[in-house]
């Protein structure tokens, strides 16, 4: 029997609070025709103090498993593909599966930055047709605003907060992920990177002082590189899915900046509304920004069953990839809104989560006593 992965669900969170072109002119030398004539930007989200990579990323699962027919008990594995981890290690999936209750899942974190989510969709994809594995979730999930240096102008316009995810489950109906391409070119590292925090460079008041702990960026290098490999990946993917670009009803590109996604539309000779955009609203969200797009590409009735879609995004590594998938799910999630079911499920996770970590603290109390005792 022949396996496929099937996207299954799929669901966003973004914070509240907007920060607009308006207010960044307060506090930076630049203009609002400067910001949107360059990229297309005119506002970002921006995650409030009790929002982390970690919250976000579980709101946006949360809503992708509620248009499913499984629960998080279900999962067998949950990738988190972060440029932004909440720490370096434990890794931000294994707080999300905490906060899900995902009790069957392994978690990892994958780090590819604005690659990650095509990463992350493709090894779960593997995984499943693999047969090791039955349902993945996939999220990706960014608080960049806690990495921008907030007085550098090249970098603090393009970057805002978000999570999306998918849910990716093995069917035997043909279609779901046809085609990967993922690639790295490690010697363009230093364009775009944050230096200090990592063992290379560990924090010290130096660092600190020199904002290395801030995301360093040359853009005009940055953006010949991605002209360069964004219009190629797509052309890649569609090949080895044995599909003609006319047969692709939408493309979903990384939403960095619109003059990159026009020069991509060119290249691959395809009007722009063949693109899914919405990066005047969001910014660059990173591994967030092509899950984000593809929710609202459903929201506004782009993405229909049958629809042949490439995913296709660049980043800092440097990586690049693209994906392609025959989109069968249905139109709507099956179970839409908020299930009563999931929230009790969630509180239930939250109470044996609770419960083991005092059972952790009950049981090193008492090795503790019998060590002492047996001393
Ligand atoms: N407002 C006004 N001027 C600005 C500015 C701002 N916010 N940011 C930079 N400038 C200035 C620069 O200092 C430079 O001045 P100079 O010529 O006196 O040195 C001038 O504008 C032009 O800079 P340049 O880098 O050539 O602009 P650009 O047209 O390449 O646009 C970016 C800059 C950053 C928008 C563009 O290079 C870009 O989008 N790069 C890709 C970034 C990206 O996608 N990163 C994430 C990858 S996942």
């Amino acid at each position: 029997m022949t396996r496929y992965a099937h996207v299954t669900g799929w669901g966003m969170a973004v914070p509240d609070r907007v920060l607009t072109n308006a207010e960044l002119i307060q506090t930076i030398d630049t203009t609002e025709e400067w910001i949107v004539s360059r990229t297309g930007i005119r506002e970002r989200r921006i995650a409030a103090k009790h929002e982390t990579t970690a919250s976000l990323a579980t709101k946006a699962a949360e809503r992708a498993l509620d248009g499913t027919q499984i629960d998080a008990g279900d999962l067998d594995l949950i990738i988190v593909a972060t440029a932004t981890p909440e720490y370096l290690f434990p890794a931000t999936a294994c707080l999300v599966q905490d906060m899900l209750g995902a009790t069957h899942a392994g978690a990892f974190d994958l780090s590819a930055a604005c690659s990650g989510f095509i990463f992350g969709l493709n090894m779960a994809a593997q995984a499943i047709r693999s047969g090791s594995m039955e349902r993945v979730l996939v999220i990706g999930s960014e608080t960049l605003s806690r990495y921008v240096n907030w007085e550098d102008r090249g970098t603090c316009i393009l970057f805002g907060d978000g999570a999306g995810a998918f849910v990716l489950e093995a069917r035997e109906t043909p279609g779901g992920v046809l085609s990967c391409v993922m690639r790295s070119d490690g010697s363009g590292g230093d364009l775009l990177s944050i230096p200090a925090g990592g063992s290379r460079f560990p924090t010290s008041l130096e660092t600190v002082h020199k904002r290395q702990h801030t995301i360093q960026m040359n853009g005009r290098e940055v953006f010949r590189f991605a002209t360069r490999v964004m219009a190629s990946a797509t052309r890649e993917a569609a090949k080895r899915a044995s599909l003609e670009m006319d047969h692709i009803e939408l493309v979903v590109p990384h939403q960095a900046n619109l003059r990159i996604i026009e020069a991509a539309a060119r290249g691959l000779h395809l009007p722009l509304d063949r693109f899914m955009v919405n990066v005047e609203r969001y910014g660059n969200t990173s591994s967030a920004s092509i899950p984000i797009a593809v929710c609202e590409a459903f929201e506004f009735g782009r993405i229909r069953p049958g629809d042949h879609l490439v995913l296709v995004g660049f980043g800092a590594g440097l990586t690049w990839g693209a994906m392609a998938l025959e989109w069968v799910s249905p139109e709507r999630p099956v179970r839409p809104g908020v299930r009563p079911r999931h929230r009790l499920l969630t509180l239930f996770a939250h109470l044996a989560s609770l419960a083991r970590r005092v059972w952790r603290r009950i049981e090193g109390l008492i090795w503790g006593a019998s060590s002492e005792s047996s001393d």
